[in-house]
């Protein structure tokens, strides 16, 4: 059985997880490093956080580094997560949106979730187009598109199987919805092609340029910049401000904020929730 981290080796360990992914452990966070990363250690036959952290540092093992990304990083996701980002959506920026595509002044809408997590956001998000395209004739879903992102591998292998069983369909699905996007296979309930064939999943690490990701619409930054450092905020929501550009606009959670991180946004309300529009530069 592994001794206790040591101060030093926590914070040897701290840093190279903040540098593989973004992910920033305050000292009273030495915890999650023990009981999240032992039994990877054990597997690797290390028998102190010293000799892990070294193999990890010298060793480009890249199937040994997703695996402490997976082990670190937290998935916590459900449907139609807070209700209001939801409605605004519906309510607010899908219909002018749809307005534009009814004209023929544009052709495609994007929408990015940037950190998609098991894919519950993304696939809301899809559910929502196929409702406000239902309620809008001439309106198709194939005119949007989502890309959804995220850093666990783990966490993008469910979201693109987008598979789930009866206690995850639970949180936050109602029995419509259900009916309606989903079909049942053995004991799971499977999402349906035509809401699958909104969204594209990819491994993206927001410490990365989000330059090649193109221009979006809309982006969904939720419950991930709340693990990082300010300075990684800051990055993030100014390469944000660029993608989506002025009167593009942002939805974070309600337990993030830009306040004091990013001035290029301002914040509306709608239904008993915040978005965010991009301001002209
Ligand atoms: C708590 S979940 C949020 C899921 C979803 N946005 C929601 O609101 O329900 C946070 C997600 O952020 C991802 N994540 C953490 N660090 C990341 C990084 N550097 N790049 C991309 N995704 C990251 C995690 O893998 C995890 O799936």
């Amino acid at each position: 059985m592994p001794e206790n981290i040591t101060v030093n080796e926590f914070k040897l360990l701290r840093d190279l997880i903040e540098k593989w992914c973004g992910i920033a452990l305050g000292n009273e966070k030495a915890y999650l490093i023990e009981t999240r990363l032992m039994g990877l250690m054990a597997q690797t036959g290390c028998e102190d956080y010293g000799s892990f952290y070294r193999l990890l540092a010298k060793d480009q093992d890249w199937q040994l580094r997703d695996k402490i990304v997976d082990a670190m990083t937290t998935n916590e996701t459900l449907w139609f997560r807070d209700a209001h980002p939801f409605t605004i959506l519906r309510e607010r920026l899908l219909p002018p949106l749809g307005a534009e595509l009814l004209a023929g002044n544009r052709f495609r809408i994007r929408i990015w979730s940037g950190a998609s997590s098991t894919g519950q956001e993304a696939y809301s998000i899809a559910m929502a187009i196929h409702e406000c395209c239902r309620a809008t004739p001439g309106l198709r879903p194939a005119q949007f598109e989502i890309l959804a992102t995220d850093i666990s591998p783990s966490a993008l292998f469910l979201a693109k199987a987008g598979r789930y069983d009866e206690s995850s369909l639970n949180r936050g699905l109602g029995n419509e919805r259900r009916a309606r996007f989903f079909h049942p296979e053995g004991n799971s309930w499977v999402v349906n092609d035509e809401v699958k064939q909104l969204v594209t999943f990819r491994k993206f690490n927001l410490q990365d340029s989000l330059e090649p990701l193109g221009h979006f619409d809309i982006v969904f930054m939720r419950y991930v910049t709340i693990y990082f450092s300010d300075p990684l905020k800051r990055q993030i929501y100014s390469a944000i401000a660029k993608l989506v550009g002025p009167d593009g606009h942002l939805i974070i959670s309600a337990v993030e904020s830009l306040r004091g991180i990013s001035e290029d946004f301002v914040q509306l309300n709608h239904a008993g929730g915040s978005y965010y529009r991009c301001l002209s530069s």
